[in-house]
């Protein structure tokens, strides 16, 4: 299921600062251009990462692959009616055909030319097509990790697009402070954000803020980010035997752009060995992700509204309760080209 995206979000009036933001630059790192499921084999779908369209295609055989979207022959756009014949990518103008190495292979009427189209490297883990993106197109240094166990993927999603540099929408995971504020939510217990390469690790304990009934209810969330493009939380509901995996990924769309989709997924704990009794679970781990989905985008239009209007600090005013975000920043320098 997917529910309707937003629309692009508007320029608010409050940016009048907009033109005297500092610039940060887009960051390398692993980023999600789709989910796996809207890239069925033969299909040919395009996305932007920092400024420049990429076309994603499928082959027959299964292999998701990420190229550079013009032709070499004149010029044309693959993404403007490509088409993947077998194992190799089409062009829609003169129907040049290109090898998965880039290489092209064919030509309807003679031999092809000496020309190849670049591919970007691409993984799918937990349900997502992502694609690395570095400033000087170096071969990745890090991977994606598993997000979820084998065979978990997302059963719900919404995407939409913010005014802000992706840097800002990632911070969000170490900004204790707004969680009372702009969630309105308790928090119980944190665990001291730890960073592992281009890994960060946290957890919260999270309760509604409310009268002293609501606040029996208390939920861990576990967090994980691969670099500033996935987030994953991970939420147990033990009495249930469930546990339902949220992933946030930003993708960096252009200057002060940033695609946010989200997604949700459920599965057992203990998943059962018995394929008729998984698949009559099926259904209420979908219902659970459907309404985890709408309360996490409920959330998440509450920081809209702050980062769509937001300008960014390069020097901020940290006080204590802040360490989680100073700690954040210094992380986030290892994605960006040294300066
Ligand atoms: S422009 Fe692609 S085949 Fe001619
Ligand atoms: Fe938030």
């Amino acid at each position: 299921m997917t529910m309707r995206e937003d629309s692009p979000a508007p320029r608010s009036p409050h940016r009048a600062a907009d033109d005297r933001d500092p610039e940060l630059p887009y960051p390398n790192g692993w980023f999600a251009l789709a989910r796996s499921r809207e890239l069925t084999p033969g299909r040919v779908l395009t996305r932007r990462l920092a400024d420049e369209d990429v076309v994603l295609y499928r082959t027959r055989d299964g292999s998701a692959y990420a190229v550079q979207p013009y032709c070499p022959h004149l010029g044309a756009h693959f993404g403007a009616g490509g088409t993947v014949e077998g194992r190799n990518p089409m062009c829609p103008f003169h129907r040049f055909a290109f090898a998965t190495d880039g290489a092209c292979v064919s030509t309807p009427d003679g031999p092809p030319p000496r020309a190849r189209v670049d591919h970007h490297t691409v993984r799918e883990r937990n349900g997502f097509v992502l694609v690395w993106r570095s400033h000087d197109s170096s071969p990745p240094t890090w991977e994606v990790p598993d997000t979820a166990p084998a065979g978990v993927t997302p059963t719900a999603s919404w995407a939409t697009n913010i005014h802000a540099h992706i840097q800002e929408l990632t911070e969000n995971t170490t900004d204790l402070r707004h969680l009372p504020v702009v969630h309105k939510v308790t928090i119980w217990k944190v665990d001291p954000v730890r960073a592992d390469g281009p890994y960060l690790h946290t957890s919260l304990r999270l309760g509604p803020d409310g009268p002293s009934l609501l606040r029996k209810i208390q939920w861990d969330h576990t967090f994980l980010l691969a670099g500033m493009g996935c987030l994953r939380i991970e939420l147990p509901l033990p009495t249930l035997g469930l546990v339902i995996y949220l992933w946030v990924m930003h993708i960096p769309t252009g200057p002060r752009r940033t695609r946010l989709l989200m997604a949700t997924g459920c599965a057992d704990i203990q998943p059962s060995p018995h394929a008729r009794t998984a698949l009559l679970r099926y259904p209420v781990h979908r219902a659970i992700a459907r309404s985890m989905l709408w309360t996490a985008v409920h959330k998440v239009r509450d920081d809209m509204r702050i980062w769509n209007t937001k300008r960014y600090e390069p020097r901020p005013r940290l006080t204590s309760g802040d360490d989680a975000i100073g700690f954040y920043r210094h992380w986030a320098r290892q994605f960006y080209p040294a300066s």
